[in-house]
């Protein structure tokens, strides 16, 4: 709770309900609203922890009255008066200050305020950019001040949580060197040393290791971490990682450490977490959601049918198989009922993210089938078909037929867009573990290996001799935290024998040379008695995100930047004056 400062005020507005009707309070805040009724006038007081309705009445009011006709919204006052309860019929049930009053007789203008650019209230419609700009007002509706209050109540509880269990919060360097985590660094000159940089961190991964080396055995952090990468709804350039490391520990230690963790983080919260939590394979969550971070709050689950219409009329179903690929299709329960126009802004979402059509078939009331594919597919074929997917009347197909990580991925796009079409409820919260992703992946254009994770990520203990021969089938200990859609946390065990970790460092394509100039520090340090380590890292952002029911994580920041990396209050980035870039040894061209 808000305490009062007494100097200035006597209470703060949350406590005024009807246990103080009868006494005199003095109280402080902005004007959110100024209404004049038939000779009353009420205003509205807004603090950190409610708003208060004032009243001014011409008979008791005295030159607070006078006063009261001239304040305007956003101005600081301070008020005097008597706690009342409010007349008969007009007590606000949404107000937890809703069953009383202060009669004011006493009025003090702390300060004015120009006119806010957009209201200040919860519900708003003002454009994001403009909230941006006047970052503090839009941080005064109650609803960002609530945010806030939750983020810090998250926050508090990560680190009592992890305090119980013997992790000790380490700070880390900010000017550091690049730790590769796939995105771009942020780079910072040093005026000290020309020509030289240092980077941001994209998380203090190699630091926690290298505590664990050290000997901290239970290490966290509430990291601020950088990347420059693209933004998303659910990417800031910088953002807050709850980041953990453990010693001596397997990989079920490590998810069940989590686990209590959350636990009680989401108790802090109000909200009730079943622990264990459900665990599935990365290529269980491929094949039967389509993507490494499934919402699992409802079915619409992918289905392989590629053995049913591989010998099908249907050249397009029939060729994907030949062609080594797979057919796959999501029975959209009810979905008949989409409208064609519906179908085809589906089928335009599915080409749009890399299909080459999205074939349906829908099943009328009376269970008959309709389809422009029809013609191409035999009865027994659509028999195979109702049965393998458990089609009942009313229902809807959708086919992709691709190679397989192509079909995957575009039906799990196609699955959260009927999703959405069907109007499928997705309540509370629903997590999980992905786990044993691939230790390697081909780059975007399949030119090179990168890591999954990160290059630290231990390789599965039996798959150690296939590091170099075949990168493409060494699994790894590793564990993404998902709920409701989004990954809110990834770690792994990591290498901590340097020979492991030259070897995926060559097939990551740094030769000896090159790991030794980029990673020297690292390896040499695993050669000091290492011990088996790894941890994980929470997205603080995009949890407190899912808490507080908003779909971006602008919502759950104070100062945000934009999807073009700016901040529009700060006006940043800016250019620098030609002497700080002599400072930096640095020239534009
Ligand atoms: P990873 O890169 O998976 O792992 O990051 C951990 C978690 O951080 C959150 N996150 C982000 N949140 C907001 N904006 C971003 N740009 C952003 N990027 C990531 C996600 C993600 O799950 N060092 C490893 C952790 C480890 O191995 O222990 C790491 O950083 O919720
Ligand atoms: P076409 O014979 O190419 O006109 O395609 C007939 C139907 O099959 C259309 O609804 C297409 O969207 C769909 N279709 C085409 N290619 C694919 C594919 N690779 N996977 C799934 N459906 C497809």
């Amino acid at each position: 709770m808000l305490t009062p400062q007494y100097s200035i005020r006597s209470h703060v507005h949350e406590q005024l309900t009807a246990d103080l009707i009868g006494q005199e309070v003095t109280l402080a805040g902005w004007v959110a609203k100024r209404r004049d009724h038939g000779g009353l006038i009420f205003v509205d007081l807004r603090d950190r922890t409610a708003i208060v309705q004032c009243t001014f009445d011409p008979d008791q009011s005295g030159d607070a009255f006078a006063l009261a006709e001239m304040i305007r919204p956003e101005w600081v006052v301070k008020v005097r008066g008597v706690v009342r309860e409010r007349p008969e019929g007009t007590a606000n049930p949404n107000m937890i200050t809703g069953k009383v009053d202060v009669v004011v007789h006493k009025l003090e203008v702390l300060n004015r305020s120009n006119t806010p650019p957009f209201e200040i209230e919860d519900e708003t419609e003002t454009d994001e950019k403009i909230r941006m700009q006047w970052r503090y007002l839009d941080i005064r509706r109650p609803e960002m001040t609530r945010t806030l209050e939750l983020r810090s109540q998250v926050t508090q509880a990560f680190r009592i949580a992890l305090e119980k269990l013997g992790f000790i919060e380490v700070e880390t360097p900010i000017l550091c060197k690049s730790t590769p985590e796939g995105a771009r660094d942020f780079i910072v000159p040093s005026r000290m040393n020309p020509a030289k940089f240092y980077a941001l961190p994209q998380s203090p991964q190699l630091f926690k290791q290298l505590l664990m080396i050290g000997g901290i055995e239970r290490y966290f952090q509430i990291a601020r971490c950088f990347r420059d990468e693209d933004l998303r709804a659910d990417r800031q350039p910088e953002f807050t990682q709850v980041d953990i490391e453990m010693s001596f520990v397997e990989q079920d230690d490590i998810l069940a450490m989590t686990e209590e963790v959350m636990q009680q983080v989401m108790a802090a919260a109000g909200h009730k977490l079943e622990i264990p939590l459900q665990r599935m394979t990365y290529d269980d969550a491929m094949d039967h959601y389509g993507i490494d971070r499934p919402d699992i709050r409802f079915g619409l689950k992918l289905i392989d049918i590629s053995d049913l219409v591989a010998g099908s009329g249907f050249g397009v179903f029939a060729n994907a198989v030949k062609n080594g690929g797979v057919v796959k299709a999501i029975n959209a329960k009810g979905g008949a009922k989409l409208s064609r126009g519906r179908l085809d802004a589906l089928n335009q979402l599915a080409i749009d993210s890399g299909a080459k059509g999205m074939a349906w078939i829908t099943f009328s009331d009376e269970g008959e089938a309709k389809s422009p594919i029809l013609k191409f597919l035999d009865d027994d074929t659509i028999e195979a078909l109702r049965a393998r997917l458990d089609v009942e009347p009313g229902d809807l197909l959708v086919f992709g037929a691709d190679k397989r990580d192509r079909a995957n991925e575009v039906l799990g796009i196609i699955r959260l867009a009927l999703a959405d079409e069907l109007g499928i409820e997705r309540e509370g919260y629903s997590a999980l573990w992905v786990v044993d992703f691939p230790l390697f992946r081909r780059d975007e254009e399949d030119t090179r290996w990168v890591a999954n994770h990160h290059p630290f990520t231990r390789p599965f203990d039996e798959h150690l001799d296939m590091i170099v021969s075949d990168p493409g089938s060494v699994g790894s200990y590793s564990h993404d935290l998902v709920m409701n859609g989004f990954e809110i946390g990834g770690g792994t065990l990591r290498i901590h024998d340097a020979d492991v970790q030259r070897e995926v460092l060559s097939v990551l394509g740094h030769d000896e040379a090159a790991a030794q100039e980029q990673f020297g520090f690292l390896l040499e340090a695993l050669d000091f008695g290492a011990p088996p380590h790894g941890g994980i890292a929470l997205g603080l952002d995009r949890l407190v995100m899912l808490l507080a029911g908003h779909d971006s994580i602008r919502e759950v920041i104070a100062f945000p930047k934009t999807s073009s990396g700016s901040d529009p209050m700060l006006g940043a980035p800016t250019r620098v004056s030609i002497a700080q870039l002599n400072d930096a040894h640095l020239r534009i061209d």
